[in-house]
């Protein structure tokens, strides 16, 4: 946990941003996986961590409002618990860790809760992403569960979102550290690129590295040599010759702060011409939208500028054509880049989504487009200092949207059809960093990851 100082100022600048009222923010419970003793790795709730940083299932924090008061709530251990699980600490032992005074075990919440309702004041929720949250929450609230959403409080919300985008110098040394644990991650992935290897020793042994050393994978590894599906999760094929292997690989710690890193190499260690082309424009696309971050910049701008270079790119090598400005307009590269250019990244990989993501991305100046391709782009409005983004964009050849669109003759005059057809058995290749917004530009978190086509051909000579 950070010191006690951290979670008092957080809260305090949560109560600025609100006037009245209890703030709930139940703390994540251990939830089965086969059978009920038999559980998945426990998680904590990202903004209890960020409020309360307490790290145990079923707890729950209050910041009331009114009184100027926080609360922990929870049970302390008792003689049977401990048989299995060892000595606990006390829950007011854990909550003065976090800097809080008042606690009680779990009744004392529903009294609180109860209390609250009968005198009218507003209880303010964020939205609710697990069932056993959603339950607890809709009990404690005699709100039916599929009414909860609607009743989640937008001024928390905004302001949830308006303290945690910013990441103070802890937060990015955290993050950072966590983009150096996925520097060992991605270099022994890419040592381990060679034909015959099936995926899942890869993706084994990275996961591991990450066991060993911080906490989880941030995200399911996404590890493949069809690459061309954007969240591959399949590990089943053995690695050969003239295919490349996407590996989008982070993990978290203790305190859940996260690394998102994407690298794509050639099985075997060496770029065949093909390979090299289109790495080389996917590059352009990732080095030229870093170098646009700033604050005031819209992070959609940005993401048409790397589509605008990816369209370039293609033009140049005959499987675009026409003007690659206007192009990139009208979409046309959206048949290699689907996707967006980033998202923000901390105590959660894609941080924030669970807050809806038009509320953390998008505002009134940048509303969301509905256009194939720029819809997926999760977050577009400006960026502001301390903000750490991820960019990675990536070019695909997607068989199946490939066929779609050439069966429509879609923006035919943008996309030389015959020549993407000799490229159906290509896969995809993404690079994504993660990246600080400074006051005047930005900074790539962490030890630099092998990116150029001679930094990845250099390292993938060693075992
Ligand atoms: N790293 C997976 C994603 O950003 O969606
Ligand atoms: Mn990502």
């Amino acid at each position: 946990m950070f010191p006690s100082k951290v979670y008092i100022e957080r809260r305090k600048k949560l109560r600025s941003e609100l006037s009245e009222g209890v703030v709930l923010f139940l703390g994540n419970q251990e939830v089965p996986f086969n059978y009920p003793a038999n559980t998945y790795s426990f998680r904590q709730d990202s903004d209890f961590s960020y409020f309360f940083g307490l790290d145990h299932p079923d707890l729950a924090g209050v910041i009331d409002l009114n009184e100027g008061k926080d609360y922990i709530f929870g049970n302390d251990v008792d003689i049977e618990d401990i048989i299995w699980m060892g000595v606990q600490p006390l829950i007011k032992d854990q909550a003065a860790k976090a800097g809080v005074e008042q606690t009680a075990p779990l009744t004392g919440l529903n009294d609180l809760i109860k209390n609250a309702i009968g005198e009218g004041r507003k209880i303010h929720f964020a939205p609710p992403y697990r069932g056993e949250t959603i339950l607890w929450l809709s009990d404690l609230l005699g709100i039916p569960h599929l009414e909860l959403k609607e009743k989640t409080s937008e001024p928390l919300i905004k302001a949830i979102i308006k303290l945690r985008m910013k990441k103070d110098v802890l937060e990015v040394a955290e993050i950072e550290k966590m983009v150096d644990v996925a520097w060992q991650m991605h270099t022994t992935g890419m040592k381990m690129a060679k034909p015959g290897v099936v995926e899942r020793e890869i993706a084994g042994a990275i996961e591991g590295i990450a066991l060993s050393q911080c906490g989880p994978v941030s995200f399911p590894v996404i590890l493949s040599i069809n690459g061309q599906t954007l969240h591959n999760h399949h590990h089943g094929n053995t690695l050969v010759e003239g295919r490349m292997l996407v590996i989008d690989a982070g993990c978290e710690n203790d305190l859940h702060y996260s690394s998102d890193i994407t690298r794509t190499v050639p099985v075997g260690g060496k770029f065949n011409a093909r390979q090299k082309g289109i790495y080389e424009v996917v590059l352009n696309a990732n080095l030229t939208a870093i170098k646009a971050v700033k604050p005031g910049v819209p992070f959609r701008e940005i993401h048409m500028l790397a589509a605008t270079e990816i369209a370039k790119g293609l033009t140049n090598l005959g499987i675009m054509k026409g003007d690659p400005t206007e192009a990139a307009l009208k979409g046309a590269h959206t048949l290699f880049f689907p996707h967006g250019l980033g998202h923000p990244l901390g105590l959660d990989v894609h941080d924030l989504e669970g807050m809806g993501e038009n509320l953390v991305g998008y505002d009134e100046e940048v509303i969301r487009s509905t256009e194939f391709g720029l819809a997926f782009l999760r977050f577009g409005r400006k960026l502001q200092e301390d903000f750490v983004m991820t960019i990675e964009p990536g070019v695909y050849f997607i068989p199946e949207l490939i066929d779609v669109w050439k069966a429509e003759n879609k923006l035919a005059e943008f996309i030389n059809y015959d020549i993407v057809e000799t490229y159906k058995d290509f896969g995809g290749i993404r690079i994504e960093d993660d990246v600080l917004v400074t006051a005047d530009g930005y900074r790539v978190l962490g030890k630099p990851i092998p990116k150029t086509v001679a930094e990845i051909e250099e390292i993938m000579k060693y075992d």
